[in-house]
């Protein structure tokens, strides 16, 4: 197997507003990184103490037919160790430390598809949306795609004039919607004053008609606290679940249920509170090789095998970017927080390891 980490020349910096920018890196010999629309970088950075290695996922707000490019645009937090170093220090000509694309917030394009695509995004939660929308307009000439944007003010919407070219070129096929919280001019039309909450994306979207709300592909992705309005929209029009797709940049306040009770063929996953988290034995198998890792109750499955030196993929270690996911084969393993698997990989037994601890004394599981 390839390794999974990559050595990248920064190319291009774009500002995009006062508090984003775009950095566009390149392998130094300009072969292309295989990756799909919506996929994360994770930049590993020397920005913590001491000079200590820091990891932060970024999406690509670039498509894979930019090529050799890889795009991701980084919004400002503030205090925010990372996203300031990235702003502040990082200049073209310089090399940055990444691990490949990942992620399964992605859609996968299909020259015969005619499908109405529907992408919900506040803020940096723009990124993502970026490279789906950018690759449906390109590579599906029959689909459509409406884009529902929340920022503050007009001055903060990261790719307002991408966006707006993009609109003019598509030929009605994407319609952008902007929503401005506190906007510096009135709003009319594409534009509408309020926050992008339930009632606002309701009004949105019974007016589209290109959009039938059940057979439309949501993909969502903003804080929170927006993305449980727009759920909760959504869940109004009757649109089933497994047409939405999310992303979330931050872990959310509380640990979302997790699925128990998986069938035979592989181990548990479960959040219940009783589970009992002991020190025990958990057994890896990656690339090839086997380990056996203790793991103390105040520890993750991850901080145990990085403890041990042992190389493991991760990125967020907040469980919502699942570049740690393994498959949980036997034993059962208790998660801390789920957000990055759906239902569907929870019964499959996937697990986090940077928030999973293992239950029982017979844990194996398989990185891929
Ligand atoms: C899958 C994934 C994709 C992401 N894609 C992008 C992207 O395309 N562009 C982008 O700018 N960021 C993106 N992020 C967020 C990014 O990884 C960092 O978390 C963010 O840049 C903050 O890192 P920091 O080191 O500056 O802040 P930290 O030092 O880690 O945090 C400082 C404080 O800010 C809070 N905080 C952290 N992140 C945010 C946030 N996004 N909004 C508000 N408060 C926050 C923290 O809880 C903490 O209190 C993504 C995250 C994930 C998991
Ligand atoms: S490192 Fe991101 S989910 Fe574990």
């Amino acid at each position: 197997m390839s390794s999974p980490y990559l050595m990248l020349n920064v190319v291009e910096i774009t500002h995009e507003t006062a508090d984003a920018a775009t950095i566009h890196l390149e392998r130094p010999d300009r072969q292309p990184v295989a990756c799909e629309p919506g996929q994360f970088l994770t930049l590993i950075l020397p920005c913590g103490p001491g000079g200590k290695k820091e990891r932060r996922a970024y999406s690509l707000s670039s498509t894979p037919s930019e090529a050799p490019r890889l795009s991701v645009t980084v919004k400002r937090v503030t205090g925010g160790l990372v996203s300031n170093y990235l702003l502040d220090t990082v200049k073209v000509g310089q090399q940055l430390e990444v691990m490949a694309p990942l992620g399964n917030f992605t859609l996968k394009t299909s020259p015969q598809a005619a499908r109405s695509i529907v992408l919900v995004g506040a803020g940096s939660g723009i990124t993502p949306l970026m490279s789906i929308l950018k690759a449906v307009v390109r590579d599906e000439p029959r689909s459509h795609v409406l884009l529902v944007y929340g920022n503050r003010t007009e001055e903060s919407v990261i790719f307002r004039q991408q966006l707006q070219q993009l609109e003019n070129q598509a030929g009605g096929r994407l319609q952008v919607e902007h929503v401005f919280s506190q906007p510096s001019s009135p709003t009319s039309g594409h534009r509408h004053t309020g926050r992008l909450n339930r009632t606002m994306l309701l009004r949105i979207l019974e007016q589209r008609h290109q959009f039938p709300a059940q057979q439309a592909e949501y993909y969502l992705c903003g804080p929170e606290g927006m993305m449980t309005e727009a759920r909760a929209a959504l869940d109004l029009l009757g649109v089933p679940a497994a047409r939405i797709q999310r992303e979330s940049f931050v872990a959310a306040a509380e640990t979302i249920e997790a699925a128990a009770g998986q069938p035979n063929g592989h181990g548990d996953v479960s959040d219940a509170a009783d589970d009992k988290i002991t020190a025990r034995t958990v057994t890896i198998h990656y690339e090839g090789a086997e380990y056996e890792l203790e793991v103390k109750p105040s520890q993750t499955i991850l901080e145990a095998a990085l403890d041990q030196d042992i190389d493991l993929p991760y990125s967020c270690q907040a469980g919502l970017c699942t570049a740690c996911r393994g498959k949980c084969l036997s034993g059962k393993v208790h998660l801390d927080e789920r957000e990055g698997l759906s239902d569907s990989e929870m019964k499959q037994g996937y697990v986090l390891l940077c928030v999973g601890h293992p239950v029982t004394d017979d844990v194996v599981i398989e990185v891929d």
